[in-house]
């Protein structure tokens, strides 16, 4: 039995935190899972428990210091990550997505499982895929000479995209209105979590707005993207 587990169980005997539903987020360190501390953490609703690799690291240090009940595990080894979802009623994960179910399903006090994933997006865009608008193959690129951005795409400039927004914000937001509405999000149901329906192109012109340099939207054809980032318009 772990530490955390009897530190837990004191704090029932002692009455704390008899009304606290225990929310365990698998990496409360990374963009997604940290935006739920940030949105639950003063939630005196709540009581928080990060699963992280280390016990020693910077990030998994800093979240102690603020409050969060910090325990080891890995989704390498699922006896590990069952160990520390003892007692929560609600796990939150990302990553490792067997591993981690198989742990939830072991764990008889569980109560919500929410597990954050993209959805089918070849299916649901007939075949295209949607592409993140940060992510180095769709980084603006400065062009020195004609002192402007461009921004080279392996599909049109409608193509219509469903983004988060600022992940490190949004994410906890959706997580508690998923978490208080359990009527509409059990069981078994998929919450979509999007801020806007935008077009690729539209979202460059919002990014050109706000840095007022000047941004060109060039498409394409996927062999040639592929040319640049071998892979990734096949991706
Ligand atoms: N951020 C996005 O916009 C985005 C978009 C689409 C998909 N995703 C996917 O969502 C997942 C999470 O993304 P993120 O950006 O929020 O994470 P991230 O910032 O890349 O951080 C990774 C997190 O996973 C934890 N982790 C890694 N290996 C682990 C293991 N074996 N056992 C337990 N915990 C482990 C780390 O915790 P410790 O280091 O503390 O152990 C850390 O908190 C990833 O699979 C990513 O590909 C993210």
């Amino acid at each position: 039995m772990y530490k955390g587990y009897i530190w837990l169980k004191l704090k029932y005997l002692f009455g704390f935190m008899t009304l606290q539903k225990i929310v365990t987020v698998v990496g409360a360190t990374s963009v997604q899972g940290g935006s739920i501390i940030d949105e639950l953490l003063n939630d005196d609703r709540y009581h928080i428990r990060d699963v992280t690799r280390s016990l020693e690291s910077r990030p998994a240090k800093a979240l102690a210091t603020r409050g969060v009940e910090v325990v080891q595990a890995t989704t390498d080894d699922i006896l590990s990550l069952a160990e520390s979802f003892q007692g929560p009623s609600v796990v939150f994960g990302s990553c490792q997505a067997l591993n981690l179910a198989k742990a939830a399903a072991a764990t008889p006090t569980l109560e919500h499982y929410i597990w954050s994933t993209l959805p089918d997006a070849k299916t649901q865009s007939s075949g295209k895929f949607l592409q993140n608008f940060y992510w180095q193959t769709h980084r603006p690129i400065f062009i020195p000479t004609a002192d402007k951005y461009i921004q080279l795409n392996g599909y049109p400039a409608n193509t219509l995209l469903r983004p988060i927004g600022d992940a490190k914000k949004n994410i906890g937001v959706f997580i508690r209105a998923i978490m208080e509405q359990p009527r509409k999000t059990l069981p078994g149901k998929y919450v979509r979590a999007h801020t806007e329906s935008i077009t690729s192109g539209e979202i460059l012109q919002r990014w050109d707005e706000a840095q007022g340099k000047g941004a060109e939207y060039i498409e394409l054809e996927p062999s040639e993207f592929n040319k640049i980032w071998p892979d990734w318009a096949e991706e």
